[in-house]
């Protein structure tokens, strides 16, 4: 199985061929993933909401979200890790989203930075990352780190208006060398215009079936406490509550350990 890279990312959209990407924060989800063939495992700052249980992604750290690309990055043998630049880490100036974006690939072993928002706002920095030789995936339409002024989790491009602004900011994305889009939560017929219209992938969550790849918050997918509307392919819940409460009743009864779950 050959690594998936960054530019490979664009070779594969030109062969026709879909990206699967999950997002993953811990080693052995990691491990699984890469096994099952993934092509690229996003350590996203969901990690803050499903694996942290805090209200929004907003208050996740550079420091916090390094801890998980650290333990994710040291699973994958095959497939290409994105590490999410959580809230004010790319905002503030040129120079610390560069240490930043830096931080993630040399301490975590990220081999991509994705951070949320058009180059209209972001252009120079994600030029500056670029030119740390850090690739830079973006991402559009609903950006969760923009929730206050977003006025909630919305699906976004439903006028005319947003949706020429969001193809015009995917054009530009593009255009700066991005190596791939994340488009989240968009009307499926301008996910698929826009897929058709720019070089690099588009990977949709919420964004249906004509982007290039797509990518699915791993708990939401396997029906384990997510929030986000998608198809559960797995109830995992319900296979780990009857482990859990096959455990406490079995231990309670006295019937585990038994004979041969113990060390003669
Ligand atoms: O943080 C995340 O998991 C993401 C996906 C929803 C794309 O950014």
């Amino acid at each position: 199985m050959s690594k998936v890279t960054a530019p490979s990312l664009k070779e594969r959209k030109m062969r026709g061929e879909k990206l699967a990407v999950l997002t993953a924060y811990d080693y052995p989800t990691a491990k699984l993933m890469d096994e099952c063939s993934v092509d690229a495992i996003l350590v996203g700052d969901s990690c803050a909401m499903v694996v942290m249980g805090r209200e929004n992604t907003l208050s996740l750290t550079v420091d916090e979200i390094l801890h998980h690309v650290k333990m994710v990055s040291a699973a994958a043998e095959h497939a290409f890790i994105i590490a999410d630049m959580p809230f004010l880490s790319y905002q503030i100036s040129t120079e610390e989203s560069v240490r930043n974006a830096g931080r993630l690939v040399a301490e975590g072993g990220a081999h991509c930075v994705k951070l949320e928002g058009p180059a209209r706002i972001f252009g120079d920095t994600i030029r500056a990352i670029q030119n740390a030789s850090i690739p830079v995936m973006g991402h559009l339409g609903l950006t969760p780190q923009s929730i206050h002024v977003m006025g909630g989790y919305k699906v976004q491009g439903k006028d005319q208006e947003s949706r020429k602004l969001l193809k015009q900011d995917a054009l530009e994305l593009d255009e700066l060398g991005c190596c791939a889009i994340v488009l989240e939560c968009i009307p499926p017929d301008l996910a698929e215009e826009i897929s058709a219209s720019v070089s690099c992938p588009t990977i949709g969550i919420g964004a249906g079936a004509g982007c290039d790849g797509q990518v699915l918050v791993m708990h939401d997918m396997m029906g384990w406490g997510g929030t986000r509307f998608t198809k559960t392919f797995t109830d995992v819940k319900t296979s780990m509550e009857a482990a859990f409460n096959g455990y406490i009743t079995e231990v309670k009864a006295g019937t585990f350990p038994a004979q041969e779950h113990q060390y003669s």
